[in-house]
């Protein structure tokens, strides 16, 4: 039987190893990846796991190595990372590529927060994938795109770090407003998993498919912590939303280049205003996959 392939552009990131290892996971699978020159170590369990690679990067000189990775493949899944240069042009480039190939399905490196509610000027990374998702609604011929939305990563890194939710060390819950718009969490594990599901099904999937590993209000995340860890929690209540958009104001006219300053705060507000709340779940569609609530990641890792 010939296998089925399956290309990842970001394989050596921290969503695309997971992704790639899912991927790998399942039966009859080849999987390519697209690797940068210098970068290739951090493919070397994938290649042991039977990994094809082809080194080159995103960008307008790509030609070559983008031909050679869409080559014969039925889904191109990108989890990079990067600024406009990366997320629209290199995008771009990557799925001219794959409509020319006769690649069938393109994944984009989307895994956010309904990015396509988000108002304009409220995250600049969201922005950046709703332009990519424009040119790819006029350029992708016959290639299906398929957006995977999981709301926020439920991980260490992103609720417990990066928008930082919680703070396990200073046993803290933050919260701007009444905290009572429920919120989406899925792990990164969870999220590659679902990914690699779009990527080999032989049905049509939805241009937006939205997954969450758990649904809960600030109070109902407070209390999967709080039931998990076996620890209370304080509670720190830092204002209205409206208080919350003149903090976010305040941060950017103090330094707009230093978006690590205001960008978590930009996902906390698109969170917790509900304007990035996903839409119809479709976790049914693939019910081997039973994903990992909040509760069961705090008792998994210990926080
Ligand atoms: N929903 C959430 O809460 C949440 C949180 C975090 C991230 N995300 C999303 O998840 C996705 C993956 O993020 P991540 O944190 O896994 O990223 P990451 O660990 O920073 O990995 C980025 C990947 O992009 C590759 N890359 C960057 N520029 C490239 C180029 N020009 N050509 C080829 N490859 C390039 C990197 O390759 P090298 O190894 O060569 O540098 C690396 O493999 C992104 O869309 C991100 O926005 C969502």
């Amino acid at each position: 039987m010939n296998k089925q392939t399956i290309a990842l552009v970001g394989g050596t990131g921290s969503l695309g190893t997971l992704i790639g290892n899912a991927v790998l996971d399942k039966p009859g699978v080849q999987l390519r990846l697209l690797v940068r020159q210098g970068s290739r170590d951090k493919v070397a369990a994938l290649e042991k796991r039977g990994a094809q690679v082809v080194e080159g990067a995103l960008g307008a000189d790509a030609g070559g190595a983008l031909a050679s990775l869409c080559q014969g493949a039925s889904t191109i899944i990108s989890a990079v990372q990067g600024g406009a240069d990366v997320i629209i042009d290199g995008q771009t480039h990557l799925l001219r590529a794959a409509r020319d190939a006769g690649v069938k399905r393109f994944i984009p490196s989307d895994y956010s927060l309904d990015l396509f509610k988000v108002k304009p000027g409220h995250i600049p990374t969201s922005e950046m994938r709703r332009q990519f998702a424009l040119v790819a609604d006029a350029e992708r011929g016959d290639v299906e795109v398929v957006h995977v939305l999981n709301g926020g990563f439920l991980d260490r890194g992103v609720l417990f770090g990066f928008i930082r939710v919680i703070d396990v060390d200073k046993r803290t819950a933050y919260v701007w407003g009444d905290g009572k718009q429920p919120m989406d969490w899925t792990t990164y594990a969870d999220t590659a998993r679902y990914t690699a599901e779009v990527a080999i099904d032989e049905r049509p999937v939805p241009r937006v498919f939205s997954v969450a590993g758990d649904v809960l209000d600030f109070e109902g995340l407070v209390h999967a912590y709080e039931s998990g860890s076996g620890k209370k929690l304080r509670v720190e209540r830092l204002g209205s939303l409206e208080e919350l958009d003149a903090r976010i104001d305040e941060l950017q006219k103090a330094g707009p280049a230093n978006l690590l300053a205001y960008l978590p705060l930009m996902y906390f507000r698109s969170i917790l205003s509900g304007e990035g709340k996903l839409d119809e779940l479709m976790n049914d569609r693939y019910p081997s996959i039973r994903p990992t609530t909040v509760r069961e990641y705090v008792v998994k890792e210990g926080l």
